[in-house]
């Protein structure tokens, strides 16, 4: 009788040895997957994070494409009596260009003889009236759109200030001017001289009279241009 109460136990123990054994082995077999399962979740989430941090750079470099390699464009202008204001704010409208208005550092007087005076002056002592501001960044431009209004047949000096100051090598300049019929003049080939590694592009031409109304004008020059 203690031989068969021995067995027993002794099949009891081995049976539950067995039994403990294969649980051991299923929850080291469900820790070990869940770890792979992680390592696959951490590996996949590391490919989402890849592929999203690669998704992300070509985003970014679609994003960033028209600044790295789009024609970035600025008009800078001067104006006294607003004709060559509304040609440049014509051409901003079409474009969407940045624009930097020139503005003397000494206003100008309003009144139109004595200005003609004053503008002659300048013209004959070849001066250099000084720019009220800076143009920052200006080497991130590609066309730079120059309007003045002719003066004696000239750009008025600050606009020879303008080209002194600022080195347009590389760049296009589109230029556009206001007159009662004289046009340009010869400033296509003083903006020529006085940037020599700039290109000049065939200019807008519009008279004092038609200013306020350039819209078809503009259009037409832009399209040419492109
Ligand atoms: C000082 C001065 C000189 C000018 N000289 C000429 C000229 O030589 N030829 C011409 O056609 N118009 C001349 N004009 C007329 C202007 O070019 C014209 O009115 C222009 O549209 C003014 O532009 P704004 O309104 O942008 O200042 C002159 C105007 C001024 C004030």
């Amino acid at each position: 009788m203690k031989k068969i109460i021995s067995l027993v136990t002794i099949f009891t123990f081995l049976f539950c040895l067995a039994g403990c054994s294969n649980d051991t082995n299923s929850n080291e077999g469900s820790l070990a997957s869940s770890v792979k399962s992680e390592e696959e979740t951490s590996a996949n989430s590391d490919e989402v994070q890849t592929s999203g941090s690669l998704q992300e750079s070509i985003n970014q470099a679609e994003e960033a494409e028209p600044e790295e390699t789009g024609v970035k464009a600025l008009i800078v202008y001067f104006s006294h009596s607003g004709n060559t204001e509304s040609v440049a704010e014509e051409i901003q409208n079409q474009t969407g260009a940045d624009i930097f208005e020139i503005i003397p550092e000494t206003p100008y007087t309003d009144d139109y003889n004595t200005l003609l005076d004053v503008a002659q002056d300048e013209k004959r002592n070849d001066a250099r009236p000084s720019i009220s501001g800076t143009i920052e960044n200006i080497e991130n431009y590609d066309i730079i759109y120059l309007g003045y209004p002719n003066w004696w047949a000239d750009m008025p000096m600050i606009l020879y200030t303008f080209l002194d100051t600022y080195d347009l090598s590389g760049k296009t300049i589109a230029p556009f001017v206001t007159s009662g019929g004289s046009g340009f003049s010869n400033t296509i080939n003083t903006i020529k001289s006085m940037e020599p590694n700039a290109e000049v592009a065939e200019g807008l031409a519009i008279r004092d009279s038609a200013a306020g109304d350039p819209g078809d004008a503009v259009a037409e020059w832009l399209s040419k241009l492109d």
